[in-house]
């Protein structure tokens, strides 16, 4: 669902052509190029990235990166019917990215996790389980989508009170208002149909947004898990990227 409406937007903005479909390819070569860039500036070595799917980050020349996914590629596909016979990403290790517990402390240079966070139950520990696999000195390159301009727009930013109970008590007590809130606001499911299609999601592990943010929301998050919750990071840079933000952050 998150990949086809991203998809199908760019796709209406094509189908409008002209004028506006020139405007949208330029949009799409500048949010490639910032991300570009700053894969270029910051990315060296070797590391991780969670969930390319259909859009693996650039790299540098040299830069070696391992890709990590929860399934493999037919269950990717299965999972997401709308990216078609678009090309995935080969999975190298099958991993929940959230924990990461098949890579050891402090052993990649990067780990990349774009439009991943937002799917992950409890963001400050998977914040925090990247940071253990990261070296000191090491970047974690996150890009978020903000929720003001995709199809999360009707949903109210994620409050930084409902993050920390999720990483203090675990994240099984907001689980099934995440997935009302996704059916009701993102899918649009008609009343009448709302707890099936709940239970459905829930059946199906599906993969919703279960956290939302705008680029201020999520800069008081960040400064929440390293002034409170003491995570060992720097903020180097967040940046808006058209519908995303980009967020580097340098394990300290
Ligand atoms: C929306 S796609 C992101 C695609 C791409 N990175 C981008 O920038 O558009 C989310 C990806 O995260 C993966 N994912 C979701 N939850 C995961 C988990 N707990 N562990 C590992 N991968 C996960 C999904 O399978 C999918 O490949």
């Amino acid at each position: 669902m998150s990949v086809a409406r991203e998809r199908l937007s760019t796709a209406a903005r094509r189908a409008a052509g002209g004028a506006a479909g020139v405007g949208a390819r330029l949009r799409a070569v500048g949010f490639a190029r910032r991300r570009r860039r700053l894969s270029k500036r910051y990315l060296l070595g070797s590391g991780l990235e969670i969930g390319a799917l259909h859009r693996p980050l650039a790299v540098a020349r040299g830069v070696k990166v391992t890709y990590v996914d929860r399934m493999d590629v037919a269950g990717l596909r299965a999972h997401y019917p709308e990216l078609g016979d678009a090309q995935l990403v080969h999975v190298d290790a099958i991993d929940n990215g959230e924990a990461l517990a098949g890579q050891r402390d402090a052993s990649a240079d990067f780990v990349i996790a774009n439009h991943f966070l937002e799917h992950s139950e409890d963001p400050i520990g998977t914040i925090e389980s990247h940071l253990r696999v990261i070296r000191p000195g090491g970047v974690l390159y996150l890009a978020v989508p903000d929720r003001r301009r995709t199809f999360d727009s009707d949903r109210e930013p994620t409050p930084l009170d409902h993050v920390i109970r999720d990483h203090r008590e675990g994240p099984a007590w907001s689980r099934t208002l995440h997935q009302r809130e996704w059916a009701e606001l993102v899918e649009k499911v008609p009343p009448g149909e709302l707890e099936d299609r709940v239970r459905w999601l829930e059946e199906h592990d599906y993969s919703i947004h279960f956290h939302v943010w705008g680029r201020e929301d999520f800069r008081a998050l960040l400064e929440h898990a390293r002034d409170v919750q003491g995570l060992p990071f720097t903020l180097e840079e967040l940046v808006q990227n058209d519908h995303e933000f980009i967020a580097i952050l340098r394990r300290t």
